[in-house]
């Protein structure tokens, strides 16, 4: 049996080989086809094309992911890990609308860092500049990739200078196209100056062919796209556009790189740079503001929760991530909320909806715990010294809708799905003490409120109907605030089932002048236990 020591060593060392990590994109930008020919390039699928077969298949399984496929989005996220170049990558997928930014916020609590991919084509688009501004507010470091290079699209300044105008990211790039949109060559790597030229594979299921040419002979063989390409590389010297570790560990800058990841163009440099440049786990903070070492016992924290991922079994899967120590199934962890041990027989790894049992976890990794109804999103688990993580925090919920149970005998399945739904961060529950006893559901986007309704009446049997509110904004608040709100006309007060109170307001415009006309009012813009 090892010794505490070696197992100290281990976990550290487990720890640096590991990279955690998310893609954002928004949709149809070619998330799901990196996200494939990373696999492609970490050996763990032989050919491209086996990502899109999967997600077939899960989808067939899951009855309420038939609203994913009606609607042609994804609310659901995967966690896939694999290996590459002797490291150990946890890729977790986030649904690509702004409407489940806030899903998107969670799931980037539990990564180091962000591949943004943008389409060449559209840059940054504003349905979905909100996902990259939560990515953005994190602090966390983010890499780009321009898709699409292999199709017309925009001038590459110019989207360097959108990136650095709508989300306050300066870009840093690190390889640059050689050729225009549509006509892509290969890129200019800026950190040795010579030309990677990439030759394409049937269909792109194969990685691509890569040939370094010294820029000498690149001038001579490329001609004017060279040129053009050493221009633009000038231009980003000039303006101090180069890449540098401080500023993208603060999240600052971002290392940008240039590809098609249809045909494999850039996915090896955008790969190298997630296991170069992204940092490795590192010791998580606690509620206390102390950091948990890596080698400390095991601690993880709870960011997501979902439901029904195999309807054959209407199982409950809280999705932890690894903070410290290592994590041995059929360990019994104390649940810092109840103080209970938790037991984890049940712990899966999740390759998309599939699950193979995982025996053995370090820090960065993902583990997917089954039958999980205890835990909470935020919920911490710890061995040896105690810990709680900092609570999750939520948005303030944009849009409102009253729900109402339309069949009296189903009362319980209407109650029951609600308090599921909260649970798993789905929408926010609001109620009345004193009034209307119908809950209020609180949103960020509309389709939050489709798939609440959905699954109320799909999942849970419940009859329901959803009656859209007039509010639209809300502030966190207090008792002394909400007292001198009840007299405010074109306000309401509702309580979250945390006991935290929420203060709606019928226009934002109002919300801005009363905070204004009252600076000691207590109008906080995020909610959420622990704030
Ligand atoms: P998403 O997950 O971000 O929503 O995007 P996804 O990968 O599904 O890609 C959206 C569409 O863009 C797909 O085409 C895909 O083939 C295409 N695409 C992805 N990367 C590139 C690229 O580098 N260059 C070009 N030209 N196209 C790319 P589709 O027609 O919607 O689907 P499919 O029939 O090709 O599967």
């Amino acid at each position: 049996m090892a010794s505490a020591a070696s197992d100290g060593d281990d976990t550290l060392a487990e720890a640096a080989r590991r990279r955690t990590f998310a893609i954002i994109s928004h949709p149809d930008a070619g998330k799901t086809t990196l996200t494939e020919k990373f696999l492609l390039y970490g050996g763990a699928v032989a050919e491209a094309g086996a990502v899109k077969a999967r997600a077939g298949a899960r989808r067939a399984r899951s009855d309420w992911m038939a609203l994913e496929r009606q609607r042609g989005i994804s609310i659901t996220s995967t966690v896939l890990q694999f290996s590459y170049r002797g490291h150990v990558l946890n890729l977790l997928d986030t649904p690509g609308h702004r409407d489940f930014s806030e899903d998107t916020y969670r799931v980037l609590t539990a990564v180091d860092a962000a591949v943004m991919v943008l389409d060449s084509a559209r840059g940054i688009e504003a349905q979905t500049r909100k996902l990259f501004e939560v990515c953005r507010a994190q602090n966390l470091p983010v890499i780009t990739f321009l898709n699409k290079y292999d199709r017309p699209g925009l001038d590459p300044l110019e989207l360097v200078d959108d990136i650095e105008s709508q989300i306050g990211l300066r870009p840093t790039p690190v390889t640059w196209p050689v050729g225009t949109a549509g006509d892509f060559r290969g890129v200019l790597d800026r950190r040795h100056g010579d030309l990677v030229r990439f030759l394409r594979t049937a269909h792109g299921a194969t990685t691509a062919h890569e040939e370094r040419i010294p820029a000498a002979r690149a001038r001579a063989e490329e001609g004017d796209a060279w040129v053009r390409a050493e221009e633009g590389c000038h231009l980003l010297d000039e303006v101090g556009a180069t890449y540098d570790r401080a500023t993208f560990l603060a999240g600052e800058s971002s290392p940008l790189f240039v590809g098609s990841a249809i045909t494999n163009f850039g996915v090896r440099h955008l790969l190298d740079a997630v296991v170069d440049l992204a940092p490795a786990p590192g010791p998580r903070i606690d509620d206390t503001g102390r950091p948990r070492p890596l080698d400390a016992g095991f601690s993880a924290f709870v960011f997501k929760i979902q439901a029904n991922m195999n309807p054959a079994h209407r199982d409950h899967v809280a999705f932890v991530r690894v903070c410290s120590g290592r994590f041995e199934r059929g360990s019994t962890p104390i649940h810092a909320t109840t103080g209970r041990p938790f037991a984890t027989k049940y712990a899966a790894a999740m390759f998309g909806a599939e699950r193979a049992t995982v025996d053995v976890a370090y820090p960065g990794d993902v583990i997917g715990l089954v039958n999980a109804s205890d835990l909470r999103i935020g919920d911490s688990l710890y061995l040896g010294e105690p810990v709680t993580f900092p609570r999750l925090v939520t948005f303030a919920p944009e849009l409102f809708a009253t729900a109402r149970n339309r069949d009296s005998s189903r009362a319980k399945q209407f109650r029951r799905g609600l308090e599921r739904l909260e649970q798993e961060g789905t929408v926010q529950v609001l109620s009345d003490p004193g009034g209307d006893p119908a809950p209020v559901l609180g949103a960020v986007g509309p389709m939050q409120f489709e798939v609440a309704a959905y699954r109320l009446i799909h999942e849970f049997g419940a009859s329901v109907e959803l009656e859209p509110s007039a509010y639209s904004a809300a502030r966190r608040t207090d008792l002394a605030t909400a007292a001198a709100l009840r007299s405010v006309p074109g306000t309401r007060i509702l309580a979250r089932s945390d006991g935290s109170l929420l203060a709606l307001f019928e226009s934002p415009y109002r919300l801005v002048r009363l905070a204004g006309d009252h600076p000691d009012w207590c109008l906080e813009p995020l909610v959420g236990a622990g704030l």
